[in-house]
Order: C-alpha cells, then sequence, then structure tokens
C-alpha cells in the first residue's frame, strides 16, 4: 500500500477529508475574438492625404484637373438635381434613402465621369441607383461610355431601370463574387471604378484589388465608406497610392487616380 494510501485511510477516518494529486484544470479553448478591427483614425487618413477635401470641386482638381474644367462640369449639377427629384416622383423606391450616394458624393461621380469621359464605368451596389443616376447622366452629356452596375438584389435600380448604356448584372447573393469577376474579366479596362456594395473588409479589399489592375493610367479607384473599414488606406498604402478623400457629411469618399504612364 503506497504512502499516500495509507495516509488517506487515517485521514479519512480522523477527519472525512483525503490527500489527492493536483491535477491542473484542463486548458478551456480560447473564445475567438468577435470583435470587429477598429476602423481607421483620421491619422490613417491624413498620412496618405495631406487633408481632407470637404467639397466636391477641390477633390476634383486634387485629382488633378484643372479648376476652370472643375468649374464647368459643377455647373452642370443644379439641372441634374432637379432631374434626380423629378425621377423620385416618377419611379417607386424600395431602399432607405440614406443608402444612396451624399448629395457631395453625387457630384463628386457626375464630376468624374464628365471629365474623365470613360469608355466604362463599373459600379458596386445599386440600391435604387443613386449613384448610377449621376454616372449615366454624365456619360450621356459626353455622349458614350457603358455603366456596368452590380447588386444582389434584382429589385435593384428603379431609378435608371431601362436606361440605354446601363448594364445591370444581379449578382448570386451567396456569391456575388463570382458574377463580378466574370463580368469584369470580361472587360479590357475600367476606367472609373465605385464600390459601394457590401462593406466588410474581406468584400471591400476583394473589389479593389480585382479592379486595380484593370485601370488605365489617369483611371480612378473611387470607393464610398472607406471610414468603415482600413482597408481602403491598406489597399493605398499597399500600391504606393496617393488617395483623395472627400468627407461628406456622414461618410468618407476615398479616389485613387492611377498616375499617367
Ligand atoms: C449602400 S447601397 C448602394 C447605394 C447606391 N450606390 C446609391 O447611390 O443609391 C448598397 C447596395 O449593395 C448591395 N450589395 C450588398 N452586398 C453586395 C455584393 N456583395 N455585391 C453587390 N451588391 C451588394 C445591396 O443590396 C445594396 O443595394
Amino acid at each position: 500500500m503506497s504512502l499516500r494510501r495509507t495516509a488517506n485511510s487515517y485521514l479519512r477516518r480522523l477527519t472525512g477529508y483525503e490527500v489527492r494529486q493536483y491535477r491542473p484544470p484542463a486548458p478551456q479553448p480560447v473564445a475567438k475574438s468577435k470583435r470587429k478591427p477598429p476602423p481607421p483614425t483620421l491619422h490613417d487618413f491624413t498620412k496618405l492625404s495631406v487633408q481632407l477635401e470637404v467639397s466636391p470641386d477641390d477633390l476634383l482638381a486634387a485629382l488633378g484637373w484643372p479648376v476652370d474644367e472643375v468649374a464647368k462640369v459643377v455647373d452642370e449639377f443644379d439641372e441634374l438635381n432637379d432631374q434626380l427629384k423629378q425621377r423620385y416622383t416618377e419611379r417607386q423606391t424600395l431602399f432607405p434613402e440614406r443608402w444612396g450616394v451624399e448629395q457631395g458624393t453625387g457630384l463628386t461621380l457626375y464630376g468624374l465621369t464628365r471629365l474623365l469621359k470613360p469608355a466604362t464605368v463599373v459600379e458596386t451596389g445599386i440600391a435604387d441607383g443613386r449613384s448610377s443616376f449621376m454616372i449615366l447622366s454624365a456619360l450621356d452629356r459626353n455622349g458614350h461610355g457603358t455603366l456596368y452596375s452590380f447588386d444582389v438584389r434584382p429589385d435593384a435600380g428603379s431609378l435608371v431601370l431601362g436606361h440605354p448604356r446601363w448594364k445591370r448584372t444581379v449578382s448570386d447573393a451567396k456569391e456575388p463574387r463570382r458574377s463580378f469577376t466574370e463580368v469584369i474579366d470580361g472587360l479590357d479596362t475600367i476606367d472609373l471604378f465605385l464600390h459601394d456594395s457590401d462593406h466588410g473588409y474581406p468584400n471591400q479589399m476583394f473589389e479593389y484589388e480585382s479592379a486595380w489592375p484593370k485601370i488605365p493610367p489617369g483611371g480612378v479607384l473611387a470607393s464610398d465608406d472607406v471610414d468603415l473599414t482600413k482597408a481602403y488606406v491598406d489597399f493605398a498604402t499597399r500600391i504606393g497610392a496617393r488617395p483623395q478623400f472627400l468627407f461628406d457629411r456622414r461618410k468618407i469618399l476615398g479616389a485613387i487616380r492611377r498616375e499617367a504612364a
């Protein structure tokens, strides 16, 4: 009989207790943190760009367009806004209005499309089609160009439905990347790209990485809601780009213009 068992039989009789070998508790699996990674700070933006612009005119000028050319296209915007208001009365809209791009972002998209005179524009995230309306109106005024838009909702885009320059793809909601990749693989270049779909980091990064190789010198990679995750600042840092940012009331729009070759 071992010493411990002998001692324990005495102890049990005298006290009701016994001595046991200490066994540390089995380690518990560490629960994965469900907390989202932190969004970018003001410092993340100012590290990449001198300042955040608050006016679309200044953003367009900071991207390299002459101030007088910018002023001309900005002057066209009031008329466009009236047309958009009218369109809202004629079409049935389905999405919360706050999903649509802000006024300054709308003007920036119109201005970018007028100044770039793109053959091909791609946007992800249509909702009722505010951003699509801005881009298509500019393409009409330019007299050429096609907008390829992507959404997972088949009812997206009522504001621009039937527009002859518009090609809408309704992506499979379970696999939206597949439809997106299939369509953009077929495009030679994307002169202007706008991200405004799923604003999670992985999807934002996926879209920037997919679109960037197709953007020619002088073309623009724009993204709404770059303040929600660090994807845009990380992407810009990785490719060594110098983006410009528009602080538009409650969101930040980012725009990277690819340098001329
Ligand atoms: C912020 S809203 C777009 C607003 C639109 N750009 C406008 O100005 O009216 C986001 C849209 O992205 C769509 N969406 C969400 N995830 C998507 C994905 N992975 N691919 C394409 N669209 C997606 C949603 O159905 C929604 O209509």
